[in-house]
């Protein structure tokens, strides 16, 4: 079988160009330029490739970007009061703050902080309610929401699909659980204390992995036919000393056995990037009386 690429950079430029025409039509109706202020802590690598990429495509879509870039040494209280402000802003439609945070602070409770109007990454518990009793007014956490776009795409009804989630994040594979099951697929979430993950990743119609555990996935856990989504992102040093990002599926032993994989990078990364984008233009329409 010939494993067919999704292609996450094509899938999130569409994305992007309707959002873009959308932004400017809000400012001109409307006279409202969606802003998104976004919270980073300390200088982990990763986490500021992220933000930068953030900032970046906020602006090619005509939206204002509020960075706060935060020393490690800073402290809940002032992330807390910095929240508080933003909350009141009315220039500010979406908050997000990076995680992971540095040690010491509580990342829950900062969260939790962030009004739900305002909470474009889905993950106060608020929007986290919502999602469960599949309400629709709620904000979908950015991931989750990009992978379910690209399987929508991809397969014509995911109704009936076994769906194997290896990862139970609150940021991925809790809300995954969510929206597939919403769209009518047997659920499993594997975890790190599942016994055997790749007897269950083999009877997968849809398998999505999340760990953060570069290339868990081998090509013996994967049946023919099987549409993967690799959400894993990780950097990695190779023997010529240059950095690579590879994900957390091995790609080239699963080639020839998938259907359908979304390559790293290319695949969900984009498109998680552009999910942002919709919900922060979405907290901006909410605010029209
Ligand atoms: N770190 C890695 N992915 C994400 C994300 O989607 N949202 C936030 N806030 N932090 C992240």
């Amino acid at each position: 079988m010939k494993t067919q690429l999704i292609d996450g950079k094509s899938f999130a430029s569409n994305m992007t160009q309707k959002i873009a025409l959308e932004v400017k039509q809000l400012q001109q109706e409307k006279n409202i330029t969606p802003g998104l202020a976004v919270i980073l802590v300390g200088n982990d690598p990763a986490s500021e490739v992220y933000v930068r990429n953030k900032t970046k495509q906020t602006h090619r879509v005509g939206m204002r970007s509020f960075m706060h870039l935060l020393p490690e040494t800073t402290t809940q209280e002032e992330i807390l009061n910095l929240i508080a402000r933003l909350n009141k802003d009315p220039d500010i439609h979406g908050i997000l703050v990076q995680l992971p945070l540095p040690k010491g602070l509580n990342a829950d409770t900062i969260i939790q902080a962030i009004t739900p109007h305002k909470d474009v990454d889905g993950l106060t518990a608020y929007n986290t309610g919502k999602l469960a009793l599949g309400h629709k007014d709620g904000f979908i956490p950015c991931t989750p929401l990009g992978c379910l776009m690209l399987l929508q795409k991809e397969l014509s009804s995911l109704k009936g699909l076994h769906a194997v989630i290896i990862g139970a994040s609150n940021l991925m594979g809790k809300p995954m659980a969510q929206l597939l099951l919403q769209e009518g697929c047997t659920v499993t979430i594997a975890h790190i204390h599942t016994r055997n993950p790749e007897k269950l990743a083999r009877q997968a119609d849809i398998l999505i992995v999340a760990t953060g555990c570069s290339e868990l996935v081998k090509g013996s856990w994967i049946s023919e036919g099987t549409t993967i989504i690799d959400v894993g992102i990780n950097r990695i040093t190779t023997k010529d000393n240059k950095t690579k990002l590879i994900g957390d599926v091995a790609f080239e032993e699963v080639l020839g056995k998938a259907a359908k994989i979304t390559p790293v990078p290319g695949g969900v990364g984009p498109v998680t990037i552009a999910c942002l984008l919709h919900n922060t233009l979405q907290a901006a329409r909410n605010t029209i009386k």
